[in-house]
């Protein structure tokens, strides 16, 4: 409880902005939280009162210690996250955090890969920042459903970064999964390299698939439904391969990012 106390924040939501259809970018003064790590989360309370009881985990987007300022940005999923959408400018959000353990060796000089699918976006981009901010060497791959659904080019280019795009229908970028132009980045370019992905589990799946043949290094954030937050009540386990053995690990507290190598994804 004394854990969860120090850990509870009361921020001033400054904007809610809609960035396209049904994404929201929140921008909060949150000073206690600006040293977050990229890949770190919060625990966002959704409701007034009590219902929706559990709060809501959302990645961390990016932070401006010398603001004191930190930015979310969510897709609409459900109830909850529906709730948010409607926080206006002036209300104060109620956040748990920072949590979890974020994208390691984000420092290092080795050429990073970041691919993102989808809202996956979210904590890829602040870790990308973080690189672009001290010249480091990136790239970025995003894949989404359609162009009008993925924020618009300016959007990154503020940050320094200049993701490669694919979208479902084609409509941005080349068509096809973000998977293929890891696959294509990969043939030209050897390891070492360290790729940090996030989206959907397939997706996932398919790039530790990749950077095993390889020789890449590859760190996930996975994604699994949360009650407390902070490894209390196990709700979030996934499984992970341990030697011979099956390991479950709490999603809130050892990762959201774990090594892609030791994720046992459902086939
Ligand atoms: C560590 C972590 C970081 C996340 N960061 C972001 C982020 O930066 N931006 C963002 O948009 N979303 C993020 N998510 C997912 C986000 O938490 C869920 O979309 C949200 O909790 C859905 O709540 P809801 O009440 O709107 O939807 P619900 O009505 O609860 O569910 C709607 C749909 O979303 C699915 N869902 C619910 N909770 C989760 C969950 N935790 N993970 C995956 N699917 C879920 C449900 O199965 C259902 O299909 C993150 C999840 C985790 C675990
Ligand atoms: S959400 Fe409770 S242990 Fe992870």
């Amino acid at each position: 409880m004394d854990r969860d106390n120090k850990l509870e924040h009361r921020c001033l939501l400054l904007e809610n902005r809609e960035v396209v259809p049904g994404w929201h970018l929140l921008e909060l003064q949150a000073p206690d939280l600006v040293h977050a790590s990229p890949g770190q989360f919060v625990q966002l309370r959704v409701g007034r009162l009590t219902d929706p009881l559990l709060r809501r985990p959302v990645s961390i987007h990016y932070a401006e210690p010398e603001k004191g300022r930190i930015r979310l940005l969510f897709r609409v999923a459900g109830r909850g996250t529906a709730l948010v959408s409607g926080f206006k400018a002036g209300d104060n959000v109620d956040l748990l955090g920072p949590l979890g353990r974020g994208f390691p060796c984000l420092d290092e000089e080795e050429p990073a890969i970041f691919v993102a699918g989808g809202i996956g976006l979210a904590p890829l981009f602040f870790a990308a920042a973080q690189r672009s901010r001290v010249s480091l060497p990136f790239e970025f791959f995003l894949g989404g459903k359609s162009g009008s659904l993925l924020p618009p080019e300016g959007y990154f280019q503020a940050h320094g970064i200049k993701p490669r795009l694919v979208t479902d229908d084609g409509s941005r970028g080349g068509s096809g999964p973000v998977t293929a132009l890891l696959e294509e980045y990969l043939e030209t370019n050897k390891a070492p390299l360290r790729i940090h992905a996030c989206g959907p589990g397939p997706m996932l799946a398919g790039v530790v698939e990749l950077a095993r043949s390889a020789g890449a290094a590859v760190h996930v954030s996975l994604e699994s439904r949360m009650a407390c937050g902070v490894g209390a009540c196990l709700g979030c386990v996934y499984p992970f391969r341990s030697g011979d053995q099956v390991e479950y690990r709490r999603v809130c507290r050892e990762g959201p990012v774990f090594n892609g190598e030791e994720v046992l994804f459902e086939s």
